[in-house]
């Protein structure tokens, strides 16, 4: 039996552990996993209703680590896992994209000995100002089981001298998830309820800390799009690192809380608490374009044919703009608002879905371990 722990810690993580604990679940005669949430993100609205959503079952192990600087919180994650992994003893340890859990379980496992697979590796922003860059990095150079989503990817890690036995090119589990629940997210009427009409409105998402902890560029971005708000409705789920810096910079009225009232709206910047997976998702597809500086976002818009405007100077996944309907534009607002009026007068915008992006990818990275069991010290 392959003893494996899958570790969870913030949002992102949700949907890319759902596909693989659902393919594991499907060899439960060779493959005995337990799932650790490191408690990163703790609020409801940012972890239990994922849980709900993906029918993701209870963690079996929370570490309830929460917030703090970045090294107390990886500090406190490893504190915390290092002691579930010398009681628990697994053949595999599986982290997921680039959170701070990623990396700090990645490195307590590694020095006990214990391997580890990283899912979601190999992608690159070179921007080592993000905390991001600097996990995905630690990551990468420490994990034995290497899972790409792209050939850029590949690319990165063989430039970086990861021997090509340890990189396996499987494709996208958050895509895995999307494709999942498309059709029950179509069905929902989330877009609706908050007024907004077919294709007729923008959905924002901002929380990194580059956008959101200086009160200049903060204000500017969002004056800016308060200014687009008067042609066309946004909605911006916000996060609550965001929120409490609008707080903190008196900014709040710039902004209108959403109702859910249904009247129809064919204006105005709004606000909203974080969403569930499905609400979110359906509010999305439904959108004429996508406004954003998350990563995972970028994928998924990619796939949905939706314009995205990336809030950021790079991208750690530039398939989506090779291939999709992604564009980085950075942070300065004329910037912003000029790819937003490029986008909404030209209607003919398309992409490509990337090699492998099928659904599929939990299942082949199962298979790759289910191949590696001698490998990873099972008979
Ligand atoms: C983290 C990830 C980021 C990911 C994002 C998705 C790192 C370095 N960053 O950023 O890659 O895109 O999650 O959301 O791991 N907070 C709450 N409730 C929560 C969680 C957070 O109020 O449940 C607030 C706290 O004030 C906290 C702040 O958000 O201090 C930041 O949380 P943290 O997990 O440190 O980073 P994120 O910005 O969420």
């Amino acid at each position: 039996m392959l003893k494996v722990i899958n570790v969870v810690g913030a949002r992102p993580n949700f949907m890319k552990i759902a596909p693989l604990i659902r393919a594991m679940d499907e060899h439960a005669e060779e493959i005995d996993h337990l799932l650790v949430h490191t408690g990163q993100h703790y609020d409801d609205k940012m972890s239990k209703f994922f849980f709900d959503d993906l029918g993701l079952p209870k963690p079996d192990i929370d570490l309830e680590v929460g917030s703090g600087s970045h090294a107390r919180q990886t500090a406190g994650v490893m504190v915390a896992f290092e002691k579930v992994l010398l009681r628990e003893r697994p053949h595999l340890v599986v982290v997921v994209g680039d959170v701070n859990s990623t990396m700090a379980c990645t490195i307590t496992a590694k020095k006990l000995g214990i391997k580890v697979a990283h899912v979601e590796a190999g992608l690159r922003s070179r921007d080592i100002t993000m905390p991001e860059e600097i996990n995905r990095l630690c990551t990468d150079v420490l994990a034995d089981y290497l899972f790409t989503t792209d050939y850029i990817a590949d690319r990165n890690l063989h430039r970086e001298g990861v021997p090509n036995d340890k990189i396996f090119f499987v494709g996208n589990v958050m895509i895995d998830t999307l494709l999942a629940h498309k059709k029950r997210a179509s069905q929902l009427d989330t877009y609706r309820r908050f007024g907004l009409g077919k294709h007729g409105y923008i959905v924002m998402t901002m929380h990194r800390p580059a956008n959101v902890d200086n009160r200049d560029i903060l204000s500017g971005i969002l004056k800016s799009l308060k200014k687009i708000s008067a042609d066309i409705p946004i909605l911006f789920p916000c996060h609550p690192r965001t929120l409490k810096m609008i707080r903190t910079f008196g900014l709040e009225k710039l902004l209108q809380p959403a109702t859910e009232k249904g009247e129809k709206l064919l204006s105005g910047f709004f606000v909203t608490e974080p969403l569930g997976y499905l609400d979110f998702l359906n509010l999305n597809m439904n959108s004429r374009l996508v406004l954003t500086d998350s990563g995972g976002l970028q994928e998924e818009t990619t796939v949905l044919g939706v314009p995205c405007i990336t809030m950021r100077p790079n991208t750690e996944r530039p398939i989506t703009e090779e291939l999709g309907t992604n564009h980085v534009v950075g942070n300065d607002p004329l910037a912003v608002e000029k790819k937003i009026h490029a986008i909404l007068t030209n209607r003919n915008e398309q992409g490509k879905i990337p090699p492998r992006w099928d659904g599929k990818a939990g299942q082949r990275i199962v298979q790759v371990l289910l191949n590696q069991k001698q490998a990873l010290g099972t008979r």
